[in-house]
């Protein structure tokens, strides 16, 4: 198994180590997701956890949590247990994690039912590996913005004004034309590469009310714990967000 692979595992694993019996949990999209989903499904089938039921982030974590044996609920059905959040945890990737645990989502274009769903749980733990951590967010990685086709053009415009170096349509890799999001939307890439964002706040507030713009992959001040997977049996750093 490659390095990441590995990496990508521990961190999985340690996620599904978390859930307990009874637990409502958000499950995220991607390979490291992915990873946590089959240790949960290992958990589920060999008895050792009951009674657990995932809310999927899309089409693809579905299918896998169904595969898994996962039984699936939505965030509107908490059990009756009243005024409790939705969710207990929520399990997910990242494609950057900066020091305060603020992230970058997105790079399955999922951002914004994971947005949706990580709202909603009481512990929103992000599943990475060392890769994914950097000093300031857009380093490497793009902010994603998620829009309304027609707005494509204006949207990605004031993303250049708002500071972005470059914002391009996200183009499939099996297919061409653009990136179609589970809800029928493109994605536009916002660049801040090699520097980073200056402000990732500031940028967060430029979009939240920009007309066709239906949500973006910033996570500020959301995830509660990172969890960063090392490879060859090294286990896990776990870091918490401070209060
Ligand atoms: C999907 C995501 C993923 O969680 C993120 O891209 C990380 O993916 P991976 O675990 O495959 O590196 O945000 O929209």
């Amino acid at each position: 198994m490659s390095t990441s692979n590995e990496a990508k595992k521990a961190a999985g694993e340690a996620g599904a180590a978390l859930v307990e019996d009874g637990m409502h949990v958000g499950l995220g999209t991607g390979s490291t997701t992915a990873r946590a989903l089959r240790a949960l499904g290992r958990r589920l089938r060999s008895g050792e956890l009951k009674r657990v039921t995932g809310v999927p982030t899309s089409p693809g974590t579905e299918r896998l949590a169904r595969a898994e044996g996962i039984p699936l609920t939505t965030l509107d059905d908490r059990g009756g247990q009243e005024g409790a959040a939705p969710l207990d945890l929520a399990l997910d990737g990242a494609d950057e994690v900066d020091p305060a645990l603020n992230v970058i989502k997105g790079g399955g274009a999922a951002h914004t039912r994971e947005k949706v769903v990580a709202a909603e749980a009481e512990r929103f733990v992000i599943l990475a590996d060392a890769s994914k951590e950097v000093k300031r967010l857009g380093e490497r990685a793009p902010v994603p913005v998620e829009v309304l086709p027609m707005a494509a053009g204006p949207v990605a415009r004031h993303l250049e004004k708002a500071g972005a170096a470059a914002a391009e349509l996200r183009t499939g890799a099996s297919k061409d034309g653009p990136v179609v999001t589970d809800q029928g939307l493109w994605v536009l890439d916002a660049h801040f590469a090699p520097e980073g964002l200056p402000d990732a706040h500031a940028f967060a507030e430029a979009l939240a009310y920009r007309p066709g713009v239906l949500d973006h992959g910033l996570f500020l001040e959301r995830a509660t714990d990172v969890l960063v997977g090392r490879s060859s049996g090294n286990g896990v750093k776990h870091r918490r967000r401070r209060p």
